[in-house]
């Protein structure tokens, strides 16, 4: 057992790891030294206390990617565990299978057919969440030092994971038409060259969480093509592929290729995340190892909500459902553009053709973190968009859900933003050849104009 001399040392040690610094967040923490080295990667994030205050309700937060579940009629739900609980409750309340139930296996090849999948219900292993999924892979696959590519910028979520197993995540730049292979090809060219071992892709194709933008059809096969030169493993993570607005997106990466990819589903954004019902589609292999860190981490995913899911699945129009969703999205991204385009005419912002994202630039003079405070005081939230890259980058960038708020306060929170944003380039006006901003704004508090509460 390590012994605590004084801040910072363990057993008269310096401890210089930066992660042990940053994992334990707090010098009064007695058990400073004692976090293993993986959790640098669990800081908590710069903004989280902020987004304390922007869960208040007078503050309309662009900033979550919470699905809009009222749009879900509740008896069908309810029916759903009723009938459940009268027929079969107590396996419901039993432990189940690590692997997830049979039925529910097979009826999420149902699914994954929408989007030109085939597969087998005994690949598929059922988890808590895509998250889990996430965290299930990265332990299977990851040792310290491996590098992950992945989108810059990418799911947050995914690369706190990620970095928890000690992996570097190598960003690869993105453009309206997804992930750029040309910089795909240079990237595993230089990280080879430097002797790193790589072990997968990381990928949102499909309606991209941050970016909001949708890898192309001719795209797809050329990453993959890539991919399979350099023996690289694919993770496809398909949160919101069924969330399109006018137009189907290009088949999943796994309908193209099944060996290489091991593709990511979830019934969060198309049912309820409450559930925390997810799945992976792996090789044979790789699924099987899948179920054995399925069992060691949880012995086995929710006997209720699968079923639960299940009897949904039978018996509810699930994709009349899924129709609902995609209409409430459509209508908040449209209002959400047609506000940028009204109150922030000289900025520049992804046009999403499905899922829950906007990503925004900001002028080249503007830092979306350092901005945020004064966003919050002015009652609108977003995401900075320094919380998608590893490495730091992304300050001119922000992330805006339009999933949630209802169409009169996406209104609202940008017509707000916008006096955030303009309030900021006047300030840098004012003291344009003075000095940078950070001596201005040290001068005095910035005073921001009266929040317009209607
Ligand atoms: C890209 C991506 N992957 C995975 C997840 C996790 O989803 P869940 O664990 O609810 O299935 C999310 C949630 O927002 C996401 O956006």
């Amino acid at each position: 057992m390590a012994r605590y001399d004084q801040l910072g040392t363990r057993n008269g040690r310096t401890v210089s790891e930066p992660g042990l610094r940053q994992a334990s967040g707090n010098n009064l923490d007695p058990w400073y030294g004692a976090y293993a080295a993986r959790t640098a990667g669990l800081a908590a994030s710069e903004v989280r206390a902020l987004f304390a205050v922007a869960s208040r309700p007078e503050v309309v937060s662009l900033a979550g990617g919470m699905p809009f579940v009222s749009a879900l009629p509740e008896d069908l739900v309810t029916d759903a565990m009723n009938r459940v609980m009268r027929e079969q409750g107590p396996v419901a309340l039993q432990y189940g299978s690590g692997q997830g139930v049979q039925k529910l296996r097979e009826q999420t090849l149902e699914v994954m057919a929408l989007e030109g999948i085939e597969g087998s219900a005994s690949d598929v292993v059922i988890t808590t969440g895509s998250q889990h999924a996430l965290e299930l892979f990265s332990k299977l696959f990851i040792d310290p030092g491996d590098v992950v590519i992945a989108e810059g910028p990418s799911y947050v979520t995914a690369m706190v994971i990620f970095k928890s197993y000690q992996a570097e995540v190598d960003h690869v730049p993105m453009d309206n038409e997804g992930l750029i292979p040309e910089a795909l090809r240079e990237h595993i060219a230089r990280l080879k060259a430097d002797g790193k071992t790589i072990k997968f892709l990381y990928t949102i194709p499909t309606f991209h969480n941050p970016a909001g933008v949708t890898l192309s059809e001719a795209r797809r096969s050329e990453i993959l093509q890539i991919a399979r030169e350099n023996d690289i493993l694919v993770l496809e993570d398909n949160p919101y592929g069924l969330l399109y607005f006018d137009q189907k997106p290009p088949a999943a990466l796994r309908s193209l290729e099944s060996d290489g990819v091991v593709y990511l589903g979830t019934f969060s954004k198309t049912l309820a995340p409450g559930f925390r019902v997810g799945w992976a589609l792996a090789p044979h292999a790789i699924r099987e190892k899948l179920i054995l860190a399925n069992e060691a981490a949880i012995l086995c995913p929710s006997s209720f909500s699968q079923l639960v899911i299940s009897q949904y699945l039978e018996q509810a129009d699930w994709k009349a459902q899924i129709n609902t969703f995609r209409g409430v999205y459509q209508e908040r991204k449209e209002t959400m553009l047609s506000a940028l385009g009204e109150y922030l005419p000289d900025l520049t912002w992804t046009d999403p053709t499905g899922g829950f994202y906007v990503w925004l630039t900001l002028p080249e003079r503007l830092d979306s973190k350092a901005m945020l405070p004064r966003a919050v005081k002015e009652l609108v939230a977003y995401t900075p968009g320094t919380a998608f890259y590893a490495d730091g980058d992304g300050r001119r960038n922000m992330r805006l859900s339009f999933c949630y708020p209802t169409p009169e306060s996406i209104r609202v929170g940008i017509r707000r933003l916008a006096s955030v944003i303009n309030g900021e380039l006047d300030l840098l006006d004012t003291f344009a050849g003075t000095g940078s901003l950070t001596s201005a704004l040290s001068r005095g508090p910035y005073t921001a104009p009266p929040p317009n509460m209607s």
